[in-house]
């Protein structure tokens, strides 16, 4: 029989998550099946409540509902509880688990772009919002030689700092966007986990590469556009550049591997998320 897999959002219409995790099912010779459902806030629970009549096998969670979903769970696991989000639940004879594979998603895609170790590196991570926790969190787990943090609102991204270190011992730093601008040479790898140049909004950048020095891996969280202003910025510089697409399938893959105990190919959930990309960004 068929397993149902999904994704709980608001919108979902222009996921490309069930594309990327019903092609794995067809490629690996599985029988599963992945459907977005569109859930707005008001009815998470009674959606949650339907998935476990239905016995759903497992799911993703997407915006709105990172944050409200872990009340409707039977357990978290512990760096998803560090996050503070959970976008993806395994179904566990009957208990709906939740993990983040946000984060860990991020780190397999960077650590495939860059050539030294991670524990060697000083990191900046530009933004405070959810995507940036992920990030933030996992990075700091994982062990870096620094760890810094920069946003508009600088309250926000010390509450990441002051949230991690509740947990764990950490060197995290927190800087003006101005500061991080002036000392940009200080990093090895620059992160921008900003909505900034997001389509349609693709003529904005989130900080000047003026100061980067020429060894610096630059990072963006956006796929949308693929290549964003401040990654061709950076591109002209001759600097190493890594994009969103990364976190994006890997993130996925990790989840298709808490349901279903099988890594799936991500080279070709890259080429497939790759053409649906230059389908709307072009
Ligand atoms: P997500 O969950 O995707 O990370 P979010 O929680 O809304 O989204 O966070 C968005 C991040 O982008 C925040 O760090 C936000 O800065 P503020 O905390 O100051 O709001 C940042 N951001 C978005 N648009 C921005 C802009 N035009 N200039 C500077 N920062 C911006």
């Amino acid at each position: 029989m068929n397993k149902l897999y999904g994704l709980l959002g608001h919108p979902v219409g222009h996921s490309m998550s069930p594309l990327m995790h019903n092609d794995a099912f067809t490629h690996l010779g599985m029988k599963g099946y992945y459907h977005a459902f569109d859930v707005p806030e008001v009815e998470l629970k009674e959606a949650v409540d339907a998935f476990r009549l239905l016995n759903i096998s497992g799911f993703n969670v997407t915006i709105p509902h990172k944050v409200a979903i872990m009340n409707l769970l039977d357990e978290i696991d512990e760096e998803a509880v560090m996050i503070g989000a959970v976008n993806t639940v395994v179904n566990m004879d009957g208990r709906y688990i939740g993990y983040n594979t946000d984060g860990r998603g991020y780190l397999t895609s960077l650590l495939k772009t860059i050539d030294r170790p991670l524990h060697e590196c000083n990191v900046l991570v530009i933004g405070a919002g959810g995507a940036a926790r992920g990030v933030a969190t996992v990075l700091a787990n994982e062990g870096v030689a620094l760890l810094t943090i920069a946003n508009r609102t600088i309250t926000k991204a010390i509450e990441i700092k002051d949230n991690y270190q509740s947990y764990r011992h950490a060197n995290i730093t927190v800087v003006s966007m101005s500061e991080a601008e002036d000392n940009l040479g200080l990093y090895d790898i620059v992160i921008n986990t900003t909505s900034i140049g997001m389509s349609p909004n693709v003529n904005d950048v989130p900080i000047s590469i003026q100061h980067a020095k020429p060894s610096v891996v630059l990072s963006d969280l956006i796929y949308n556009p693929i290549l964003t202003k401040w990654l061709i910025q950076g591109e002209a510089k001759g600097l190493k550049t890594h994009n969103g697409v990364g976190m994006f399938v890997e993130q996925g893959a990790l989840a298709f591997q808490l349901w279903t105990g099988k890594y799936p190919d991500t080279e070709r959930m890259t080429e497939l998320v790759r053409k649906q990309l230059g389908g709307f960004t072009c």
